[in-house]
């Protein structure tokens, strides 16, 4: 069924923090029920939190950060949010070196939780706010070249 109204770019990537927080929620759950199931499901879960995110912040560092940048003053606030984007995936990059989700991953995970939390209040307070703002962005146009990209790294 086609989408009666299309996503502009920061109901789609808002729709990918959501979605995200939804995963890291249900890794706490399975992290604090524990046991073998649970532990197959948390590195499933990991994985595709990793990769999910990964995606997520290729796509805004490719055309939705660069657009910004272009068409609002938010120079300093997008800088941030690549410094951010590095931590988090440096925080990936351990949980992916990690073979089975043990309480090394729970750890890691959380941390990154935390600080995927914190990321994306801003990016909504704070960059979406100057996003909707600003004249000249065209952010139905961003959107659909966000979820083309998006479903290109996908595949
Ligand atoms: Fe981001
Ligand atoms: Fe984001």
């Amino acid at each position: 069924m086609p989408e009666l109204i299309e996503k502009d770019a920061c109901d789609l990537l808002q729709a990918d923090h959501l979605a995200v927080k939804h995963l890291l929620v249900e890794y706490a759950r399975l992290a604090m029920a524990g046991g073998d199931a649970a532990a197959a499901d948390k590195l499933a879960l990991a994985q595709k939190i990793c990769s999910d995110l990964t995606v997520h912040a290729q796509i805004e560092e490719e055309i939705f950060y660069p657009a910004l940048r272009k068409a609002t003053g938010a120079g300093d606030l997008l800088d941030e949010a690549e410094a951010e984007h590095q931590e988090a995936k440096e925080l990936i990059a351990q949980i992916q070196g990690l073979q089975a989700a043990d309480a090394a991953m729970d750890d890691l995970v959380s941390r990154l939780a935390c600080a995927i939390e914190q990321h994306v209040k801003e990016e909504r307070v704070f960059l979406f706010t100057k996003a909707r703002a600003a004249a000249g962005l065209d952010l139905g146009a961003l959107g659909a070249k966000l979820k083309a990209r998006q479903a290109e790294l996908e595949a």
